[in-house]
């Protein structure tokens, strides 16, 4: 039977809030537990979700000498040369990656060099994930396609939004939490006004959760009753700081250690039935 998938963007405008780690961590769980069928597009030019997949299937080697070169996003916004050329996207198999470890993931490889690029302003480029994925009808493809994206304002986030049905809050509380949401919300109504967004929030997850102090509390309380909260709510589930998803030797993916297997398996539960109600 034809998938209906779903495309979601994991997102918050401050950096080191656990987006990549949430984002690799719910679509391997889906994929490998659940038995969905998943694609990450990494569209951050530090490209941490594709290093994580890398390392997760051995292959740092092939990425360094073969996908970079040949098979990343890049491809996805190349200009045409020529002002008769119409801009033509490329087939699937040119930009995905499938692993015969995991058969239910598929990559598109980030890629640093997406920093001399500049696409800025370029809102018909923005839609290329967009189109690339409608054209080649991939939400018949995959139950889920996971946009891991960059901490700033650029022209990766629209796009990454423009094509997406929801997008995905992970939120580490400190004192810039309220601010990363308040950019974030911004972005979003900008591109609405721009163009035909049409995404709803799904939530945002409380990352690296650690012993509960008073002075945490405070930030937590002030975060909780600010006006960003209008716009989205709070997942009950969380993940809590595993100091092995930093320095593990398995890597960062969530199921890989005890604690964080239990805390993704409920996100992800708890992300399941989001989709399903909103
Ligand atoms: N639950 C967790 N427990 C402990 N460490 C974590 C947890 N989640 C993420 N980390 C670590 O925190 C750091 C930042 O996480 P991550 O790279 O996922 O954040 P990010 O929001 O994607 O960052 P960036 O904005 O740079 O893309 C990483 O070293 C990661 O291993
Ligand atoms: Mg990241």
């Amino acid at each position: 039977m034809d998938k209906n998938g779903k495309v979601i963007s994991v997102i918050n405008m401050k950096g080191g809030v656990g987006k990549t780690t949430l984002c690799v961590g719910i679509g391997e769980y889906l994929a490998n537990f659940l038995g969905k069928k998943i694609l990450f597009i990494d569209v951050d030019p530090q490209f941490n979700t594709t290093q994580t997949l890398m390392d997760y299937f051995d292959l740092e080697e092939e990425y360094m000498n073969d996908f970079r070169q040949n098979k990343t996003i890049r491809k996805l916004f190349e200009s045409v040369t020529s002002i008769s050329e119409k801009p033509k996207l490329p087939n699937p198999s040119d930009v995905i990656l499938s692993f015969e470890k995991s058969p239910n993931i598929d990559l598109i490889c980030g890629n640093i060099d997406l920093i001399f690029d500049d696409n800025q302003g370029d809102s018909a480029r923005s839609r290329r994930i967009k189109k690339f994925i409608s054209e080649n009808n991939l939400r018949r493809v995959y139950d889920f396609i996971f946009i891991d994206c960059p901490p700033t304002i650029s022209f990766y986030t629209d796009a990454a939004l423009n094509a997406s049905d929801y997008y995905l809050v992970p939120n580490r509380i400190d004192r810039y939490s309220i601010l990363g949401i308040k950019l974030l919300k911004q972005v979003i109504d900008r591109l609405s006004y721009d163009e035909d967004l049409d995404i709803k929030p799904l939530g945002i997850v409380y990352t690296m959760v650690g012993k509960p102090g008073l002075k945490s509390q405070k930030l937590k309380e002030t975060f909780e009753t600010s006006a960003v909260l209008n716009d989205i709510d709070i997942f009950t589930s969380q993940t809590t700081y595993v100091n092995d998803l930093m320095v593990g030797l398995q890597g960062n993916i969530s199921s890989n250690y005890k604690k964080s297997r239990e805390d993704i398996h409920e996100v992800a539960s708890e992300f399941l039935d989001r989709v399903e109600r909103r």
